[in-house]
């Protein structure tokens, strides 16, 4: 999606927002802009700072420096109640003693709504969230996704501005994960709403999300949309968050050689593009993807390490002296454990990375991020 025009104000900004917890830095130089409408997934390993992010959005915990606007309008004193946003939580927080019509229609209760106004919305909502048969049932008596449905039920039921998810998923087994990934993405083209989702499951932030801001460590590493942080990822470390399996990442230096610059590993040489124009000498990661590498011809030789097939494809190890790489082959692969192998990278596909700072040296032209 694209940024909104100037004309209207960003549904969410976060201005050089930092959390320090005692003396112990939490989040740092966060800065966020979300349009109107968008569905932004902050992703990252445990620990990085997506909650504590999530919560001074929400307004349950305090900025310890920086500015977040909601609607163009400084929230930094208003509590989570003023701020008019919803959150859905890890754990649902049902009320256990209440059915699944008064769970959802408890916040319009406790406004003070007229009786049928609130009959008429939690229908609307239970309907929408395939909940009509069980609207008498107290929570112990559902499945995890059903509670999963009444949480968000609860949270839509207020017109909120703004959404906000810490991992609601997480509780769920795999197979449900994927199905509520489906009704949330569809929920969300359906309303419309801003809403922001946290995630340490990078599979599930590409398919929900329109832009994703990965995080390492407190700080925001690159925000853009699915294709851009898994094709142009800006640093290593986001190369090496995204994608399953993982990217391959190998370190050596850059060789001139004729047709262009080179990488060594072990008895191999990886061709580089060359029009990244990186000198000779200089210590680099090379990245490259398990769907890059074609197998059956080419210039690097090795041999078949392992062979584990995933359903759609087979993830193939080959190894040659002093270097291994994972070749991901359509369908179920023959090939055999020591069997030697040819393989190919075009030059175009290998990403490069500084090794000492991990930053992404591109090709041709300055780094867009
Ligand atoms: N109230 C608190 N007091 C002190 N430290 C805290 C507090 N809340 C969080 N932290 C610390 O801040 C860091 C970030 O925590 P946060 O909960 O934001 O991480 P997260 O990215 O949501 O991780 P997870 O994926 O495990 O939920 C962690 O090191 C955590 O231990
Ligand atoms: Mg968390």
């Amino acid at each position: 999606m694209s940024p909104s025009p100037s004309s209207t104000p960003l549904a969410i900004e976060l201005r050089g927002v930092a959390k320090t917890f005692g003396s112990v830095p939490v989040c740092r130089d966060v800065d966020l802009a979300i349009a109107a409408g968008e569905f932004v997934t902050l992703l990252g390993p445990s620990g990085c700072g997506k909650t504590t992010t999530l919560n001074m959005v929400a307004g349950l915990e305090d900025c310890t420096s920086g500015d977040i606007l909601l609607a163009g309008r400084r929230v930094n004193e208003l509590s989570p109640v003023e701020r008019d946003v919803a959150m859905v939580f890890q754990n649902y927080a049902l009320y256990p003693h209440m059915t699944v019509a008064q769970n959802i229609g408890f916040t319009l209760r406790m406004r003070g709504t007229p009786r049928a106004e609130i009959d008429r919305r939690v229908k609307d909502v239970t309907t929408a969230l395939e909940l009509s048969h069980v609207v008498d049932r107290l929570p112990a008596q559902l499945s995890g996704g059903q509670q999963q449905r009444v949480a968000i039920g609860r949270a839509i039921v207020r017109e909120p501005r703004i959404f906000l998810f810490d991992e609601p998923f997480s509780n769920l087994d795999a197979a449900l994960r994927v199905k509520m990934r489906a009704e949330v993405k569809q929920l969300h083209r359906r309303l419309g709403v801003t809403s922001l989702f946290v995630t340490h499951d990078q599979e599930e932030a590409m398919s929900i999300s329109d832009r994703i801001a990965v995080m390492n460590r407190g700080r925001v590493e690159q925000f853009g949309t699915p294709e851009e942080i898994y094709a142009r990822p800006a640093t290593r470390y986001v190369a090496s968050f995204i994608g399953n399996p993982q990217i391959e990442l190998l370190s050596g230096i850059v060789e001139a050689h004729e047709g262009g610059p080179v990488v060594r590993i072990g008895s191999e040489l990886v061709r580089l593009a060359s029009s990244l124009n990186t000198p000779a000498g200089r210590s680099v990661d090379i990245g490259v993807r398990p769907e890059h590498v074609r197998l059956g011809s080419g210039t690097l030789a090795g041999r078949v390490r392992l062979v584990q097939p995933v359903g759609p494809s087979s993830h193939v190890v080959i190894e040659w002296d002093g270097g291994s790489l994972i070749a991901a082959q359509p369908g179920f692969c023959r090939l055999q454990p020591g069997e030697p192998i040819r393989a190919e990278i075009s030059a175009a596909d290998v990403m490069v990375f500084d090794h000492a700072s991990g930053v992404r040296l591109s090709q041709g032209m300055p780094r867009a991020n």
